[in-house]
């Protein structure tokens, strides 16, 4: 293949049009300039690519670069060829390498010479860069978004059911009883802190790179921060931020990095909270029902309801993983500054936000519509013996050391295993012959309601605790300004 490519009649450069004509006396091969275009994945960026262009024509003209009639005809060139890509109508060609020459190039065919003008002290390195900056900004605005009503969609299920009893896990073995709330909330704060991560992102791609040009910043007057006030690169207090090296300004990506470890973080968070789901929904456990708009069939056993979307988000958390490691090993090694290679660092960073994007709003979806078996999950809290820190803290608090109360009740354990019977179920003489220390109030701490009520530190499974847990998950949702 690669032969027939050499022997084929190669164009010249008046075939093509294309970017570098001067330097050149023949075009690359078709299959080349497919291998090389990234106008597959960056089209997506059409507003960001105009909104930059917009910006700097009008900063060129402020600064005395370009002419008023030029920015006046380059404006509504833009202005058009935002509404052909609204209304669909934008019609890419062969030799659209990526969105900013597709765009230069109907923007020439619109308005002429004024359209070649625009590229004036500026490179499409500054040019991806700030594209992208812009359109990770708003990427990660709106997982921001969704990991809140996430979040929400917690606080309301926790909410709903704060009476709830539930066996706690400790390696997937009945532990000790909780409140259901107690559970939920416990991922409560896992996506709060994810939501904190994207507004690290959001906050590291907030600089323009703008003015960089190629990479060592230009000869025009340019007024970096014109630019990147009128794109919304300013910091709360509406100051500009402005990448303050030309270098770093077009070879950075740390700010996609960081938007796909954010994305890959909340993804494990997800997929944690989809194998409990998983598990709750079996029969065994029987914790929830999924609602059947969150569930499907099989083709062959008509019993069947499968958590498909719980498992397919719990999968594509390891695609994320691999969006995280292929850019990290893209970037690795790379000198600087504009590299070529960098161009592979949107497919992975959109393909991460997509995914985040589709499985926030399935597993909040399936959160607000499934139900919660209350009686299966107390019933489940009756069993599995885990009254025995209880009663081995009760032995503790009446002078015991704690390593001989563990064994004391360790040999309660094997007795009610051994005689089919709760530790509840145990009688007083019986308590007693194991230790003499045990009186009738020892029986008490065996209740499930007496267990969650006894744990009482701050951050605990007593039902006063959550509820305040609860105020402080509020709390902290009512603060985030995102
Ligand atoms: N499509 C390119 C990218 O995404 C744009 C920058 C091209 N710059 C260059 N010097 N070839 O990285």
């Amino acid at each position: 293949m690669h032969k027939a490519r050499l022997t084929r009649k190669n164009k010249t450069m008046n075939d093509r049009p294309c970017l570098w004509g001067g330097r050149f006396l023949e075009a690359p091969d078709d299959d080349l300039l497919a291998f090389g275009a990234s106008i597959a994945i960056d089209s997506r960026m059409w507003r960001e690519d105009i909104a930059g262009s917009l910006a700097h024509a009008r900063m060129l003209e402020n600064v005395g670069v370009l002419s008023g009639s030029d920015v006046k005809a380059i404006e509504a060139g833009l202005i058009s060829i935002a509404e052909m890509f609204e209304n669909g109508e934008f019609v890419f060609v062969e030799s659209d390498e990526d969105i900013h020459t597709a765009v230069e190039r109907v923007l020439v065919e619109k308005v002429g010479e004024a359209g070649k003008r625009l590229h004036t002290g500026r490179s499409r390195n500054d040019q991806v860069a700030t594209d992208t900056r812009l359109y990770m900004k708003n990427r990660t605005s709106e997982a921001i978004g969704q990991i809140k009503a996430l979040c929400q969609t917690i606080v309301d299920v926790a909410e709903a059911d704060i009476d709830v009893v539930m066996p706690g896990f400790t390696h997937l073995q009945k532990a000790q009883p909780v409140l259901f709330a107690h559970h939920m909330l416990a991922y409560f704060w896992m996506f709060q802190r994810d939501q904190h991560r994207m507004a690290e992102a959001y906050r590291a791609a907030n600089a323009s790179p703008l003015g960089a040009a190629a990479l060592a910043g230009t000869s025009y007057p340019l007024d970096r921060r014109a630019t990147a006030c009128e794109l919304g690169f300013v910091d709360a207090d509406g100051m500009p931020q402005v990448v303050p090296n030309s270098m770093d300004a077009v070879s950075d990506r740390d700010f996609m990095l960081d938007a796909i470890y954010a994305a890959s973080t909340t993804m494990m968070h997800l997929s944690r909270l989809c194998e409990e789901i998983i598990l709750w929904s079996t029969e065994e456990f029987g914790f929830i029902s999924l609602s059947d708009a969150y569930s499907t069939g099989s083709s062959i056993m008509p019993q069947k309801k499968n958590p498909d979307f719980a498992e397919l988000v719990r999968g594509k958390t390891g695609r994320v993983y691999g969006d995280l490691i292929t850019l990290l090993t893209v970037l690795k090694g790379l000198p600087l500054a504009y590299n070529k290679d960098m161009q592979e660092d949107k497919e992975a960073s959109f393909d991460a936000l997509d995914t985040l994007e589709q499985s926030l709003s399935t597993i909040t979806g399936m959160l607000q519509t499934m139900t919660v078996h209350k009686d299966r999950m107390s019933t489940a809290a009756q069993g599995g013996f885990m009254a025995a820190t209880d009663l081995a803290d009760w032995l503790a608090k009446h002078s015991l050391p704690f390593r001989e109360a563990h064994e004391v009740v360790g040999h309660l354990v094997l007795l009610a295993e051994k005689t089919k019977r709760s530790l509840s179920e145990l009688r007083l003489d019986e308590l007693q012959e194991a230790c003499s220390l045990f009186d009738e109030s020892a029986l008490g701490v065996t209740d499930i309601a007496a267990m969650i009520e006894a744990r009482t530190t701050e951050g605990g499974t007593s039902t006063e605790r959550v509820k305040e847990q609860l105020e402080l998950a509020k709390a902290a949702l009512a603060a985030s300004a995102y």
